[in-house]
């Protein structure tokens, strides 16, 4: 006898939600989306028409979803940053496995919530940083891994636009958001450097945050238009060094709005016997005393979306001893680390972790 797909439900129908429904639609034979939830109407209906899913399990608030729907064996939370904690709580409690889209959530406060909800329902949570599954952060890991560059002892990790504020949703919106760039693409690329170089716990962070170029009425040519500059209240850059245990440290810089030459998505680490950069990929070292430059073929890269969605539904499946890839976590160290470069701006010192 075939065996029952996976039930799974999404909270939050808006951008990101296309990348889970194209992810779950891949693994089609092991899951099926049965009930959605928007408290818009029009994107509550957009992916209800195109998923074919009867009007009555398209919900107007979690609640209804989790208690009058299917029972959902997973449930992907896709909502603005402020209500992760709130939607993933409560889809853990209601005996569901939660992919929750990043950051983990607002604050670190609410992620430990998150976290410890996980380990109390025996659910898993997972938070979605797809970065970690391209080809080239694989490659990237591959040679941290097998020791490629020693002792690395720093990291330069840096997600940055010239222009680039996104105008949909609320993401310059403190009250939905919680924060700029910082929290937007800065998680992403802090969470593959440290993915990628197995970092230990941070220690301390002294950050600095801007809003210069957001809260005026600046040039504005990015790829999603012009944003409300009256409305602008998060940090339009952000930098910070952070440093961890056994002293590696970490300089980390992310930005929507900055007067530089284009858009950069990269980060670098430097160890005692060879460095890697990620963008171009590249492995720098030393070979019979001259200075040398690899540059790696790497295979296409999956889709980062699916192949997460592929990666936990795998981990789900094979049952309790198979680890969570990407797992909350890892996330709430990131988050507690973003909490303390925005602390640290506000309060202008260090703060320890
Ligand atoms: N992994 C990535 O690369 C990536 C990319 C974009 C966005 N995201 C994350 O995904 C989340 C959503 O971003 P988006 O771009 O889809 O934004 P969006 O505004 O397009 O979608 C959010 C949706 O949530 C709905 N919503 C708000 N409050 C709700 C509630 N209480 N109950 C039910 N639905 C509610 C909104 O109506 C909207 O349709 C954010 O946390 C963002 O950081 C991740």
């Amino acid at each position: 006898m075939a065996k029952a797909k996976l039930k799974v439900g999404i909270i939050g129908t808006g951008g990101i939600s296309w990348a889970h429904i194209a992810g779950y639609k891949k693994q089609s034979e092991l899951c099926e989306i049965v009930s959605i939830c928007d408290i818009r109407p029009e994107a509550l209906n957009e992916k209800g028409d195109h998923l074919g899913i009867d009007p009555s399990l398209r919900f107007g608030d979690y609640e209804s979803m989790l208690s009058k729907g299917p029972k959902l064996d997973l449930v992907s939370v896709c909502t603005p940053n402020n209500c992760h904690c709130e939607h993933t709580v409560g889809a853990l409690e209601s005996g569901a496995h939660v992919l929750c889209e990043k950051p983990i959530a607002g604050n670190a406060k609410d992620g430990e919530t998150m976290v410890k909800t996980a380990k109390k329902t025996g659910k898993r949570l997972m938070v979605g940083l797809q970065n970690r599954w391209n080809a080239d952060s694989q490659a990237m890991k591959a040679f941290v891994d097998k020791g490629a560059l020693g002792t690395i002892y720093h990291a330069k990790a840096k997600a940055t636009r010239r222009r680039g504020v996104p105008t949909w949703g609320r993401f310059y919106e403190k009250a939905y958001s919680t924060g700029g760039p910082l929290i937007d693409i800065g998680v992403h690329i802090l969470d593959l450097t440290m993915y990628v170089m197995a970092a230990p716990n941070p220690v301390s962070v002294v950050g600095f945050c801007y809003d210069h170029i957001g809260t005026k009425k600046a040039a504005r040519f990015g790829p999603w238009g012009p944003w409300d500059h009256r409305k602008f209240d998060v940090e339009d850059y952000a930098v910070a060094l952070v440093r961890f245990e056994g002293g590696l440290s970490l300089l980390l810089e992310a930005s929507w709005a900055e007067n530089q030459a284009d858009e950069q998505f990269n980060f670098q680490l430097f160890g005692d016997k060879g460095g890697v950069q990620l963008s171009p990929p590249r492995f720098y070292s030393e070979f019979q005393g001259y200075l040398t430059t690899t540059e790696p073929m790497l295979p296409a890269s999956e889709n980062g979306h699916e192949e997460e969605i592929r990666r936990y539904i795998e981990a789900i499946l094979k049952g309790d001893s198979a680890p969570t890839p990407t797992p909350g976590e890892d996330a709430l160290k990131v988050q507690q680390i973003l909490d303390a470069i925005y602390e640290s701006s506000a309060k202008g010192c260090e703060v320890k972790l």
